[in-house]
């Protein structure tokens, strides 16, 4: 037992499940077709009762929307699609009287183009103090007319866009999202304030986004892309504009910011790296609290790759005494029963696998068994909207409605994330499913196809997947999975992975070819799959009330 955790309220985040809520896909409060606060707030009891520990709000700032609200106007805002300040207090104060706590997203490393910073850096010209808040540079070739080096963006193409005076900014995603300089005090003063603008109004954390991203390396050398021409971050360590040790610096000086408050205030790590020993060096004690561990979405459905990310994550974060984090969907990734119903189920990269069909059925199996072995982990998970209803990715959403930068910027090569950022279907048998009041247009089409999995529908059955995760989630905290960090593995066959978290539990996940006998002893108490006459079936996770025999073979 974690003595040094338990009873402690301030160390809710080190076992939280966390939901991820994107807000412009959740709930419809006002009719207009996008979700927004006053929708969120309405559904706050689902999200208590499901038995998830807290939220973290993707953007909710005032933005142009040049990237999903990730291109932000004014950090110390609401976009009016969402709402006001009000709403954000009242969500707030709402989501602590049922139990949870409440992650905004800062989204740092870049402002939107049209945020008063840069509309003063691009009027104010070269050498300017207001460009100096930025990373601008002069050209390469005749009339610099070459970007100063070679570095491509996030969502393809140049990461380096030139104004009509003839310096070039630099933009690791979109155009829409110059790089700011760190290096500025005064941005350094300035996110000062916005840190503490959002902790005084009552959040208990904030994700970093991009954290790897912040710090380029002096002189903004050349990038070694190999023969890859996309920006892959867990491709290599070394790269100049990826996870440059100077980030820490800035970490630290946060760490110590929120640590002012007596009540606790967290961070949490997107830090999409090379291994778990570099993701470890964004959680150091005091750096940010916590990390999303990619590594275990990015391993797919495959026993080797999970063992190894599990055993890999395990051996650099416990001995540091850092929770570990697993997360197997979120809005940048193809929706988990798509991607696990396809052959290739790992990916490293949105394109991935995106020619082939995904077999549905196949796929939700193994999304309901990975939400299992997920949730039977030491640390924290993240579960993102929609993953607890089995929603599938929406690929043939029309041209036309489709906003992701990465559609954009690829010229149609890659259709990108809108697909898996289809609006919640809540209730009702025709869309849009009770996400906005009748006759709301949601701001992309909900498949009709997607009437049996309703909220609603999903609530009466037994077997839906929203009651499964309903379940574990009720479990994990009557079982001793969140006092613990111990996970002891038992010997298994090829294709299994089986382990014991306490003298009381044990999850067995069956990854390989054929059914695993569990034992006659076994006693089950969820699984994922019926487990009739102790046999577990192919993708299909079960967890047991205590240590059974060890599997007897096929
Ligand atoms: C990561 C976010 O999750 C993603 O949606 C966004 O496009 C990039 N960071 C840039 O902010």
């Amino acid at each position: 037992m974690n003595t040094e955790i338990a009873g402690d309220p301030a160390a809710w985040w080190r076992h939280a499940v966390i939901y991820e809520v994107y807000p412009r896909s959740f709930a419809d409060g006002n009719g207009d077709g996008d979700g927004d606060l006053a929708g969120l707030r309405a559904h706050l009891g689902y999200l208590a009762d499901l038995g998830v520990d807290g939220l973290w709000v993707a953007p909710w700032y005032p933005s142009p929307m040049a990237d999903g609200g990730y291109d932000v106007s004014d950090f110390c805002g609401i976009h009016p699609m969402f709402g006001t300040l009000d709403d954000a207090d009242a969500l707030i104060a709402d989501a602590h009287a049922v139990g949870l706590k409440v992650i905004v997203d800062m989204v740092a490393n870049h402002t939107s183009d049209e945020h008063p910073w840069f509309e003063a850096a691009r009027g104010a010209g070269p050498g300017s103090p207001e460009r100096d808040r930025y990373i601008f540079a002069d050209g390469r070739g005749a009339r610099g007319a070459l970007p100063p080096n070679n570095w491509i963006s996030a969502f393809g193409g140049p990461a380096w866009t030139r104004l009509p005076d003839g310096q070039w900014y630099l933009h690791l995603f979109a155009p829409e999202q110059p790089d700011l300089n760190w290096s500025n005090p005064h941005v350094l003063a300035d996110f000062d304030d916005v840190l503490r603008f959002w902790f005084d109004r009552g959040i208990d954390g904030l994700r970093i986004d991009a954290a790897p991203a912040f710090i380029k390396q002096p002189g903004l050398p050349d990038a070694d892309y190999g023969d890859d021409p996309r920006f892959t971050t867990v491709k290599w360590v070394g790269n100049p504009h990826w996870d440059v040790e100077g980030v820490h610096d800035l970490f630290r000086r946060w760490r110590a910011l929120a640590d002012t408050y007596p009540d606790g205030r967290i961070f949490v790590a997107e830090a999409i790296v090379n291994s778990a020993e570099r993701l470890l060096r964004y959680v150091r004690p005091d750096e940010l609290h916590t990390a999303f561990n990619f590594h275990f979405l990015k391993a797919g459905w495959d026993a080797v790759r999970l063992r190894g990310v599990i055993d890999d994550t395990l051996a650099g974060f416990l001995p540091a005494g850092v929770p570990p984090t697993w997360v197997l969907g979120s809005h940048d990734d193809v929706r988990l029963v798509s991607r696990f119903g396809k052959a290739t189920t790992w990916s490293q990269h949105v394109a991935d696998g995106a020619d082939e069909l995904p077999d549905l059925d196949l796929g939700t199996r193994r999304a309901r068994a990975a939400t299992l072995l997920m949730l039977a982990l030491p640390g924290g998970a993240y579960i993102y909207q929609g993953d607890e209803l089995g929603l599938p990715n929406v690929d043939d959403l029309p041209d036309g409605v489709l906003q992701d930068p990465f559609f954009r910027r690829t010229g149609g090569a890659i259709r990108g994330r809108d697909g898996c950022r289809v609006p919640m279907p809540w209730s009702g048998d025709a869309p849009p499913f009770g996400f906005s009041p009748a006759g709301g247009q949601p701001w992309l089409p909900i498949p009709e196809a997607w009437a049996g999995r309703t909220v609603e529908r999903q609530a009466q059955d037994p077997n839906s997947m929203l009651a499964l995760c309903r379940a574990a989630l009720r479990q994990r905290r009557l079982l001793p999975l969140t006092e613990t960090q111990d996970l002891t593995w038992r010997t298994s066959p090829e294709g299994v992975l089986d382990f014991d978290r306490s003298p009381h539990f044990r999850c067995v996940a069956n990854i390989s070819a054929e059914p695993l006998a569990l034992g006659v002893d076994a006693q089950v108490l969820l699984s994922s799959a019926p487990v009739i006459g102790g046999m577990l079936p192919v993708d299909a996770v079960a967890w047991l009330s205590h240590p059974a025999r060890a599997p007897q073979g096929r």
